[in-house]
């Protein structure tokens, strides 16, 4: 199929990949030039200098960027995404963002007589590299049976959750629920610390009950090691944690305690740690 892919950072470059090997005829877009240069010397394929150019003839377009903001700009006016694309092609957005902007570039989709998915992933850098991330859709049935084979290329499990915004308000679920874990996480291994109990045999063991999570098989070592280098960012997780902030607010759903482990964030920011992946809760505690 030819696609095309907008935005190739820690996760486009190799989700945009994934679709090359695949056998698909991709072409790439970045707003950096040189980064899709790069690309096309590791995977092959196409480069253009426009979103618009590089949707044009294609059946689908993907987008990850970075915020709602930068969505508008590779997506709108004449260089963007909806000026290429051909009607009845379809536009996957991966990036994190809002489900109001869901539902605008849906409706400009809809007028234009073309389609939109929002597609927002989790599984972070290693999940883009080892093509194994989920994705949460929002969008039309017909239209996600379309994109779903194509979105195996780099996907593990992909879940229509309902119309268009639908993906964004499960990414934003998503992400109240791992925050949460995390601090659980970082106060149990804190505590574990000063208790001078072994955190490797601990890990071990209640990894196996019913305190066990993806964070603790994952980063529980790394963070006793107060190791974070594992790429989802602070910075990241604060843009999300604003975009569901918002959300919540007008669904009237309470995160008193996201909105705690938000200030943490903003704390480690302010220490420096802005680049910190989100396991860097447990830096707050003296090793
Ligand atoms: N990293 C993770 O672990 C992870 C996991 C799940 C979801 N996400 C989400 O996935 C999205 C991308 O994350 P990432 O880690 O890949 O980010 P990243 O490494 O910072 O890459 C961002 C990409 O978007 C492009 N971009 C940003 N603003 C743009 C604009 N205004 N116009 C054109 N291009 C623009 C950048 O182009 P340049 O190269 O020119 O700057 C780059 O290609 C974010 O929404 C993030 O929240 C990330």
């Amino acid at each position: 199929m030819k696609v095309a892919f907008i935005g190739l950072g820690v996760m486009g470059y190799p989700m945009a990949g994934h679709l090359q090997k695949a056998g698909h005829q991709v072409c790439v877009y970045n707003r950096n030039n040189d980064k899709a240069l790069a690309w096309q010397s590791d995977f092959g394929g196409d480069v253009a200098l426009t979103p618009a150019l590089a949707a044009a003839d294609c059946e689908i377009v993907f987008s990850c960027v970075g915020n709602d903001d930068d969505v508008r700009q590779v997506s709108l006016g004449e260089d963007g995404i909806f000026s290429g694309l051909p009607k009845g092609s379809i536009f996957i957005d991966h990036t994190t963002a809002s489900a109001e902007l869901a539902i605008e570039l849906g409706s400009i989709a809809e007028q234009n007589g073309q389609y939109f998915l929002d597609a927002p992933v989790s599984g972070g850098q290693a999940g883009a590299e080892n093509g194994v991330l989920t994705v949460m859709v929002g969008g039309d049935e017909v239209v996600f049976e379309r994109a779903e084979p194509v979105m195996d290329a780099f996907a593990r499990f992909s879940q229509l959750m309902g119309p268009v915004g639908s993906g964004q308000l499960a990414k934003m679920v998503n992400q109240i629920c791992f925050v949460n874990t995390v601090q659980g996480l970082a106060e149990g291994l804190n505590f574990a610390q000063k208790a001078g109990l072994d955190t490797d045999k601990l890990l071990d063991t209640i990894g196996k009950g019913a305190a066990g999570s993806w964070q603790m098989d994952n980063r529980g070592k790394t963070m006793c090691d107060r190791e974070f280098d594992f790429g989802f960012a602070v910075d990241w997780v604060r843009k999300d944690l604003s975009i569901a902030f918002e959300a919540a607010e007008k669904l009237g759903a309470d995160l008193t305690v996201t909105k705690q482990l938000d200030g943490y964030y903003k704390e480690i920011q302010e220490n420096g740690g802005n680049r910190w992946d989100t396991s860097s809760l447990i830096s707050r505690f003296k090793k």
